[in-house]
């Protein structure tokens, strides 16, 4: 007997997306059936190109196919992926833009910069197409961990409006503040010009189209915070914090205000940065110089996913000040360490705009 479409999809109603928890069929995850005596094909498309459960879904397809429907089928499924979004259509800012992700701290210093300017660069290394905001507007730093400190920015004409056109380097689109001021006058912004330079990085540059737009926030629940949320929907927000428990403190904080009721960001998860020391000739010991788990555990106590941990070591410090970031190298334990975060918050985003609605942008009034 020949194998009909319909057999397919039933057969396909029993594989479950271990991150979404409903199957293939519901979730519209499954397109282009084919079918021609036993042959059977069609294509999967995952929530991210980088998807870290691709193998383990393709595997569950052929075995649900052999196993409810023909012992003698050959399937073929062609996996791909298109990047799910947290925004609404109506956005008028940056509709092409699928995923705005904060990265914040409560405390400076805890390596906010040093995350994003590595997630950024795991996330483009998993085939991502990523933009990297630097919105610390009084202590810039994306510009030197990228290594452009000395580049020009161009802009680009469009409809009679010109457009900053943002510097594209190992795979991601950045733009920073750093670019556009000279690096050894101090500028006394005020906060409304701060408010005002942040939002034309949205308004004024041309970002293209992108996965995920990563936004380097300056530490504390400040001006800036505000600024952000009320510019564009934010995705979510990612957490960085030592173990240490002043750290962990501002983090809460940090997480509660996203959490507030009129700023209501969902928080994607946690990230543990300096986890613990290790000694680059001695790469098997661990000294918990802040403490050991500390964001672990604090995620489990406030409902907040954890997204990994990340260690202190030199070359996450050489590399943010020589502007090459370790999460380019092909291997190693740090450039690991950085693409599992990036897997867990891939995860994380994918789960959230599954379940939860867009963000609304928040109004002026608000606050
Ligand atoms: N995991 C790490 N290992 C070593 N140095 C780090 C690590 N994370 C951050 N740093 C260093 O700590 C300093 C502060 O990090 P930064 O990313 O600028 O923090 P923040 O943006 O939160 O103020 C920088 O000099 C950075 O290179
Ligand atoms: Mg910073």
């Amino acid at each position: 007997m020949s194998i009909t479409r319909e057999q397919v999809v039933e057969a396909l109603r029993n594989v479950i997306e271990p991150d979404l928890k409903k199957d293939l069929i519901t979730l519209n995850m499954v397109e282009d059936i084919q079918t021609d005596g036993k042959k059977v094909s069609f294509t999967v498309i995952l929530t991210t190109p980088a998807c870290p459960l691709k193998n383990l879904i393709q595997q569950a397809c052929i075995n649900a196919i052999i196993h409810f429907v023909d012992l003698e089928a050959q399937v073929t499924v062609n996996m791909t992926a298109r990047t799910s979004t947290g925004r609404s259509k109506s956005d008028e800012l940056l509709p092409n833009v699928k995923n705005i992700i904060a990265v914040a701290s409560g405390k400076g210093g805890v390596g906010k910069s040093t995350v994003a300017a590595n997630l950024a660069v795991a996330l483009a290394k998993k085939g991502a197409s990523v933009g990297l905001i630097d919105a610390d507007i009084y202590g810039p730093s994306q510009h030197i961990m990228f290594g452009v400190e000395n580049e020009r920015l161009y802009v680009n004409e469009r409809d009679g409006k010109q457009y900053m056109l943002p510097i594209e380097k190992y795979g991601v689109k950045v733009l920073s503040i750093g670019m556009m001021v000279d690096p050894d006058r101090a500028i006394p912004w005020r906060g409304p010009m701060a408010s005002k330079a942040l939002k034309q990085l949205f308004s004024d540059a041309d970002w293209g189209e992108l996965d995920y737009m990563l936004i380097d926030l300056p530490p504390g629940t400040g001006d800036i915070h505000l600024t952000l949320v009320s510019a564009v929907p934010v995705t979510g927000a990612v957490i960085v914090s030592t173990p240490q428990h002043i750290a962990l403190a501002d983090a809460k904080k940090g997480i509660s205000m996203f959490r507030l009721e009129t700023i209501n960001v969902p928080v994607l998860g946690l990230i543990e940065n300096m986890a613990y020391f290790t000694p680059a000739e001695l790469p098997e010991n661990k000294y918990y110089i802040f403490g050991k788990e500390g964001c672990r555990k604090m995620a489990e106590e406030i409902g907040v996913p954890f997204l990994g941990e990340i260690p202190l070591v030199q070359s996450i410090r050489e590399g943010g000040d020589i502007g090459i970031p370790v999460a380019l190298d092909d291997e190693g334990p740090v450039s690991k360490a950085f693409a599992d975060a990036a897997d867990q918050l891939i995860r994380q985003t994918a789960i959230r705009n599954a379940e939860q609605a867009p963000t609304q942008r928040v109004a002026a009034a608000a606050y």
